[in-house]
């Protein structure tokens, strides 16, 4: 199995990923920490210890993260993921707390003890990840790839360019993409599209299984009609994102230069790909600035996906 650690800001989608790591014998999972996105991080904490537990996880190693991004305030999305982060679908509180140990200590010891390099999975705003690659560095060398949720090719949802993780943290994503280690970036131009057929969300709404029983729920709480979230009722969101770890071959990309924008207004957040034409050309260059050559993703099989799922 791919060693793999999900950093994440769970989240409902978030949730999804969880569940789908957890039980995939292709993915061993070898830790997950938290970070403040979706709701604060003592929430995101919470959340993810109770998908965990729920999932016959509870072993698995939890540490939690920054509190806020690195230069920006705090901005949650409860209006999308609910009060608690989670869709307020009353689920149980956890039973443990999470490791006496801060993310990004965890986040080297696993990748560092890992006798195969690991896939690290950022679904949330990319703080921990860029704390750990600026206090840690020698943990590139055991990093196989950064497959992450977020930015955009076209359209934003948190501002009309911008995707709400790199638009959360902005800095943090600008120490990503220049980390020296192949990155996959899954954005909203796929996450959008992989959404779970109705009848499959009320199949497992029905399930006896409690693990399954909370997916449909999960599935089934947004209201795109009042939430204005991106992703329809049914999306996977997040999910897709480890989807890509186990199937890349799902997901159509292309090697392209980014850049996030960090300048203050409008464009703030902004991922900016450039898609012209660059025959032979495999170090870029813009200006004083070298930019990096990211696997984006363009398109995916939404219903490769869906039953891998
Ligand atoms: C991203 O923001 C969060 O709401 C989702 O979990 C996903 O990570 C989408 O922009
Ligand atoms: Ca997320």
């Amino acid at each position: 199995p791919i060693p793999v650690i999900i950093d994440c800001d769970t989240g409902v989608d978030d949730a999804l990923a969880l569940l789908f790591a957890v039980r995939h014998p292709g993915i061993d999972l070898r830790a997950v920490t938290c970070v403040a996105g979706n709701t604060d991080v003592d929430g995101v904490v919470r959340n993810t210890l109770t998908v965990l537990e729920q999932a016959g996880a509870g072993d698995i190693p939890v540490a939690r993260g920054a509190a806020r991004p690195l230069i920006e305030p705090v901005r949650t999305a409860q209006h999308v993921h609910g009060l608690d982060g989670m869709g307020d679908l009353g689920l149980p509180a956890p039973t443990r707390v999470a490791l006496d140990m801060d993310a990004v200590t965890l986040l080297r010891r696993e990748i560092l003890a890992s006798p195969t390099p690991v896939t690290l999975v950022p679904t949330a705003p990319l703080t921990n990840i860029a704390l750990l690659l600026r206090t840690h560095p020698e943990v590139v060398r055991n990093i196989e790839r950064i497959v992450f949720m977020g930015g955009a090719v076209a359209t934003g949802n948190a501002t009309p360019v911008a995707e709400f993780n790199v638009w959360h943290d902005p800095e943090a994503a600008a120490v990503l993409l220049t980390a020296g280690v192949p990155i996959t970036m899954y954005g909203l131009d796929v996450f959008q599209q992989v959404l779970v057929p109705a009848a499959d969300v009320q199949r497992l709404r029905a399930s006896p299984e409690p693990s399954l029983r909370m997916a449909g729920e999960l599935l089934a709480h947004r209201d795109p009609a009042t939430s204005g979230d991106p992703t329809p009722t049914g999306g996977l969101g997040d999910a897709g994102a480890v989807c890509a770890v186990v199937d890349p071959d799902g997901l159509t990309t292309e090697l392209l230069p980014v850049e996030v924008s960090l300048a203050p207004g409008p464009t703030r957040g902004q991922t900016v790909v450039d898609r012209r034409p660059r025959p032979g050309e495999s170090e870029i260059h813009e200006g004083e600035r070298e930019v990096t050559l990211v696997d984006v993703g363009l398109a995916v099989d939404v219903e490769r996906y869906v039953k891998l799922w």
